[in-house]
This record gives C-alpha cells, structure tokens and sequence, in this order.
C-alpha cells in the first residue's frame, strides 16, 4: 500500500488488509510505503489512528518508511492511493514487469475508472471518516479476490 507521506492514507489501508488477512487466515505479506521521506520513522497521523481506533481498526504501531526499488522484489502486487503515486512509483520501476505490479487501489472497486483515494491530510475528521470507508470497502474486494485466486 503506497502513498505520499505513509501516515494517512496507505498506513489506513495496510491496517485494513493486515486485520482482515488475519481474520481469513491467509498467509499474505501486507506492508506500506509512502513515496516521499517527509515522515519516515513517525506514527500514522493521529487523525488517521482516532478515526481506525474508533471502528476497530489499530495503527498505531505502524511506523512510516519511503518505497524503494526492492519493493518491488519483495511483493507480488503494489496499490497507490492516486495517479502521483501512480507516476512516482512507475518512474522508479526496472521494466513492463515491475510495472505491472502497481495499481490504483480503487481500480478493484471501480475497474478502469482511475479514481483516486483523497488525500485527507489537509482535510477534516470527515475526510479521514471518507478515507476509511472507501478504503476498508476496497479492501473487502482484495480479501475476496485473494480468496478466490483473482489476485495471487
Ligand atoms: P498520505 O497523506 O499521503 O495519505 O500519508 C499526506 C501526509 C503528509 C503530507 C501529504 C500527504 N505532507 O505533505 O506532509
């Protein structure tokens, strides 16, 4: 899970998947990354963790790194948020097979659509409530997926 800074929106969605992976005892490796290096080492944003907490969803002890090249060794598949995340991440890809690791997230949730997680950084406690939904909705279709071998 990649965004911009890997304390709101991809740390949100690392949760979700992570809580739901165990839940359906997959054995799946779910880990996130933010772009930039702005926050590297620090907590999600507390906004973020208030807002998880308070549906059942801990974050807290996640803690923000930057993606790197060998990400892309290490996992199969790689969702971003938006389509910046899109280009930055494309842009440090070695070739058509790195490349296809990486989607937009809701592209699972609205195939081909190009919609994008907002960025709530800058936004109210509504806007971290709307990331949530979105993002634990689109992470209900991954754990399907997975199950049923559409994305392996
Ligand atoms: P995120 O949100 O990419 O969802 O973690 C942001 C966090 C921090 C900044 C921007 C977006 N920032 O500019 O510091």
């Amino acid at each position: 899970m990649v965004c911009l800074g890997n304390i709101c929106r991809s740390p949100m969605a690392d949760g979700l998947l992570r809580r739901k992976v165990k839940e359906h005892n997959l054995n799946v490796l779910v880990d996130s990354a933010g772009t930039a290096n702005y926050h590297v080492g620090s907590q999600p944003d507390h906004r973020m963790i208030e807002t998880a907490k308070s549906r059942g969803t801990n974050i807290h002890d996640l803690r923000a790194r930057q993606f790197s090249k060998k990400d892309f060794q290490e996992f199969d598949v790689i969702y971003v948020m938006d389509e910046s995340n899109l280009s930055n991440v494309n842009q440090l890809s070695a070739g058509d097979n790195e490349r296809e690791k990486v989607k937009l997230i809701l592209d699972e949730l609205h195939p081909n659509e190009k919609r994008s997680v907002p960025d709530p950084y800058y936004g109210s406690m509504h806007d971290f409530m709307d990331v949530y939904d979105l993002l634990d909705k689109v992470t209900d279709v991954i754990i399907e997926k997975i199950k049923n071998g559409e994305i392996r």
